[in-house]
């Protein structure tokens, strides 16, 4: 497989074609954003913590039997996946109030929250992202009901086995944001990365914050969380 046209740039990734029209090859960037990317600070080895965390999370999702893009590792900061059509929702997932949950139903941080709350938003820049409901996404075509219904049912399955998964290592997994597309067989695949700029990690021994929340709060350097996940994962590999 050789690497060939840039396709897009995001804010955390670059996705490349290849020579095979059915497989991308993503490239890390070694960026932080927030705030729908105006805050914005160049991390060096960050596309190489954020690759290596979310291959080997994707790695275990797919020995459980989840459908995900990933298919191996290029280098320590490049991946090839399945191509995809994106479906445009972002969802998020709460196991433990925090962030705009928190804020915008004014509930103490840590809050366990039962049943588990599922979030959808509009994946669009240019409106920052708006919250959606089931039936706003079908009237907007975004997605059938079969397929938001097939996605809550991954969702859930995924928010499992990674909840075991850090609790294995010590850590507590607060929320979190994944994205899914279309295979060309129409199925619904899990996409886009897993890694702590899409979820909350807090470490059960010290309590503090391993993922991008240091660098939205301006805290220190979000590398030092970063570190501590991969390498907690990388203990327990296979597993
Ligand atoms: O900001 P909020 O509290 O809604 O974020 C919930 C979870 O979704 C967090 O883990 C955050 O990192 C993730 N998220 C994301 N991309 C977004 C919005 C939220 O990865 N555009």
């Amino acid at each position: 497989i050789t690497q060939e046209a840039l396709l897009a740039t995001g804010k955390a990734k670059a996705v490349y074609a290849t020579s095979n029209p059915q497989i991308l090859w993503l490239h890390s960037l070694d960026q932080a954003t927030a705030l729908n990317g105006k805050q914005k600070e160049h991390i060096p080895d960050k596309g190489r913590l954020t690759t290596q965390i979310s291959g080997l999370l994707f790695e275990m999702l797919n020995r459980a039997g989840i459908k995900t893009h990933y298919l191996s590792p290029v280098d320590e900061t490049d991946i090839l996946v399945t191509r995809l059509t994106m479906v445009p929702i972002e969802v998020v997932v709460r196991n433990f109030a925090a962030g705009h949950f928190a804020s915008r139903f004014d509930v103490k941080p840590m809050t366990p929250l039962v049943p588990v709350v599922e979030e959808y938003y509009y994946k669009r820049d240019d409106l920052d992202d708006p919250a959606l409901n089931a039936s706003q996404a079908v009237a907007l075509k975004l997605a059938t009901p079969a397929q938001l219904a097939e996605i809550s049912d991954i969702t859930a399955r995924v928010n499992q086995l990674l909840t075991e998964k850090f609790k294995t290592i010590g850590i507590t997994l607060l929320d979190f944001k994944i994205e899914f597309g279309l295979d060309d067989q129409g199925a619904l695949v899990l996409g886009d990365e897993l890694s702590p700029d899409n979820m909350r990690l807090i470490d059960d021994a010290t309590g503090t914050s391993l993922d991008k929340d240091v660098f939205r709060r301006g805290e220190g350097d979000l590398r030092d969380g970063y570190e501590i996940v991969l390498h907690r994962l990388n203990e327990t590999k296979g597993e």
